[in-house]
């Protein structure tokens, strides 16, 4: 039996993607999961293809831009779950343009990026351990980060994304000592760079001919990275993969 079967798992960001392939294969491994996104239909739809896996896909609508709605989410979890054994921070987005566009509408871009990428995964880490730690039980925490996390090319145009996988990576560092710290062995976390892959994030981003942009780099698919997840959750219980990059064959950065 899969060593995380019957273990509670939030994944952010379940409604797409990346996210929806990790709450999938979980799921198929006999894991509950709570799918959190602000489409929440969405993960439902994603719940049903995988109706008869082991383990069940719940939904809760969240906005990880908003503390609030993080807060709730949560609480509903610890209501109706008791606990959380894994976390997987998942959801993100970017947006291309100019850092020095001063218009209102790249205002909220660069705030939207920083408040979901960064501040929300802040906050869903927190209430999160609160839920790990109470249950003495083994527990991992794994942020998906990007390959940007360490390097930015040239020219970036992409406004804060990098610099907000890079706050990302330093940030699991962070939580790796202060875990360390608060004596909790039982609990692990790892930082995972994905290169890239073909999901929504670049039409969401707003980039018209997102296929012909698939198209005209080296990519991987979603199921590769969520594969990634289910190697460090593999992992002995006292091995801590503390940092994985997947990269597609061909990728030049
Ligand atoms: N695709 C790539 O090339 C690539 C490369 C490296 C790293 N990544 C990272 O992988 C992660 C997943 O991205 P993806 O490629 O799978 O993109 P995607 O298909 O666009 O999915 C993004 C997910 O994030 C969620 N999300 C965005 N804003 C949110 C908010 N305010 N509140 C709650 N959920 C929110 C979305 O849910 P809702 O819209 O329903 O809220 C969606 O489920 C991101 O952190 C991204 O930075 C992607």
């Amino acid at each position: 039996m899969y060593k995380w079967a019957g273990k509670i798992a939030v994944v952010t960001g379940a409604s797409s993607g990346i996210g929806a392939a990790i709450a999938k294969d979980l799921a198929q491994n006999g894991v509950t999961v709570i799918g959190l996104a602000r489409r929440a239909e969405k993960v439902d739809e994603i719940a049903a293809e995988v109706s008869s896996a082991p383990g069940k896909i719940h939904s809760s609508k969240c906005d990880i831009g908003d503390i609030n709605s993080i807060k709730g989410s949560f609480k509903w979890i610890e209501e109706k779950f008791g606990k959380v054994n894994i976390l997987v921070n998942n959801a993100g987005l970017g947006y291309f343009g100019e850092l020095f566009d001063m218009s209102e509408e790249q205002t909220r871009k660069i705030n939207q990026t920083i408040d979901v990428n960064f501040t929300g995964l802040v906050h869903t880490t927190r209430e999160a351990f609160k839920l790990m730690k109470a249950t003495d039980d083994y527990g991992m925490i794994i942020n998906v980060s990007s390959i940007l996390d360490t390097v930015i090319p040239f020219p970036s145009k992409s406004l804060v994304y990098p610099a907000t996988k890079h706050a990302v990576r330093a940030l699991t560092e962070i939580i790796r000592q202060e875990l360390i710290l608060g004596k909790t062995d039982k609990i692990k976390v790892s930082n995972l760079s994905p290169g890239v892959v073909e999901t929504n994030i670049v039409e969401a981003a707003g980039l018209e001919n997102a296929d012909q942009f698939y198209k005209s780099v080296a990519c991987l698919q979603p199921k590769d990275i969520s594969e990634g997840v289910l190697y460090l959750l593999s992992t002995p219980h006292n091995v801590n993969v503390t940092q994985l990059t997947i990269k597609p064959v061909g990728e030049k950065l």
